[in-house]
């Protein structure tokens, strides 16, 4: 018996990298999983259908049940064909994991529309594309009627919720993303959806970390990511609109932005007496806290 024997589950960009061990771990708990990736390049360049069709393998090899799906995700309709696929190939759908994702690191002054563009469509229109179309199947099944339990896990990074250098199309639509995951809880409750997200820490193409170099727990594996996804994607699970940063063995409760001291007057303030009022406002330490 797994936790998610009976479950449908759609992973994006689960052909390498941490979506890889994500849908492993879905399928050994008994979910029947749709491994979707474009397979194109760390860039977004190109596209292979090859390792989403090597992880299908890979989960059928062990027991379990997948199909690949070569969608991408930034692509509006193509995430509904996507969403269509696992209900017509599986009958149902019950959890959605965004992962699928892109990196072109440039500093805001030298960056280019292209790379701003490409990187936000991947990350935040990619999460928000499948987000809709999984949430419409939801939201109908509710209304028809039926009992829902479905689990969204969409993927943030440290780079959205506390900011990093060289970032900031990739920053700006994972801080997008944490978002989407707060306020589509609040929309999505009352039709039996939960939504949560995780700012995972791993080595991944996309972080180029050496191999581990000793036998000890290996901390940035990117398999130690994907209990936790299984965790949320779980029916029973109590998270709702959180996110977290997940690391080796360390899960950690990220607090959303929040409201510090004020000043307040009874009416408008004029620009000159701001120069003395709000100073103080400039010293309280807001910066934000790098997880140790
Ligand atoms: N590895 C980390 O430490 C880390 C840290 C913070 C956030 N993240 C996030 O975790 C997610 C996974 O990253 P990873 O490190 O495993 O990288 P990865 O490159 O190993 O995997 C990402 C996968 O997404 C696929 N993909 C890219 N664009 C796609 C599209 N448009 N449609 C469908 N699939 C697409 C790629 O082909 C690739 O297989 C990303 O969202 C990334 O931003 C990773």
């Amino acid at each position: 018996m797994g936790r998610l024997d009976e479950r449908v589950a759609i992973v994006t960009g689960a052909g390498r990298g941490v979506g890889r061990a994500h849908a492993l771990a879905l399928a050994s708990e008994g979910a029947a999983v749709i491994v979707n990736d474009l397979g194109g390049t760390a860039r977004g360049e190109g596209s292979d259908p090859t390792p989403a069709q090597e992880v299908v393998a890979e989960i059928e090899a062990a027991g379990g049940r997948a199909v690949a799906n070569s969608a991408d995700v930034s692509d509006w309709e193509a995430s509904g064909e996507m969403v269509r696929h696992a209900i017509g190939t599986y009958g149902r759908l019950d959890v959605l994991v965004n992962n699928a994702g892109i990196l072109r690191d440039r500093s805001i002054a030298n960056m280019s529309e292209d790379e701003w563009d490409v990187v936000v469509a991947v990350h935040l229109k990619g999460h928000g594309a499948t987000m809709h179309h999984a949430c419409r199947y939801w939201r109908e099944q509710s209304k028809a009627g039926e009992a829902v339990d479905a689990a969204i896990i969409n993927t943030t990074s440290v780079s959205g919720i506390l900011g990093q250098f060289g970032q900031t199309n990739y920053g700006a639509a994972k801080a997008g993303i944490a978002a989407l995951t707060v306020i589509g809880q609040l929309e999505m409750e009352r039709f039996g959806v939960r939504v949560n997200c995780i700012a995972p820490y791993a080595r991944t193409r996309l972080t180029g970390m050496p191999g581990p170099t000793s036998d000890d727990f290996d901390a940035l594996d990117p398999s130690n990511i994907a209990p936790f996804v299984a965790y949320l994607a779980s029916p029973g699970c109590p998270m709702k609109g959180k996110v977290f940063f997940v690391h080796g063995g360390t899960i950690q409760l990220a607090r959303p932005w929040n409201l510090a001291e004020s000043i307040n007057k009874d009416g408008r303030w004029e620009v000159d007496e701001l120069f003395e009022a709000a100073a103080p406002l400039a010293d309280i330490d807001v910066a934000p806290r790098m997880p140790a």
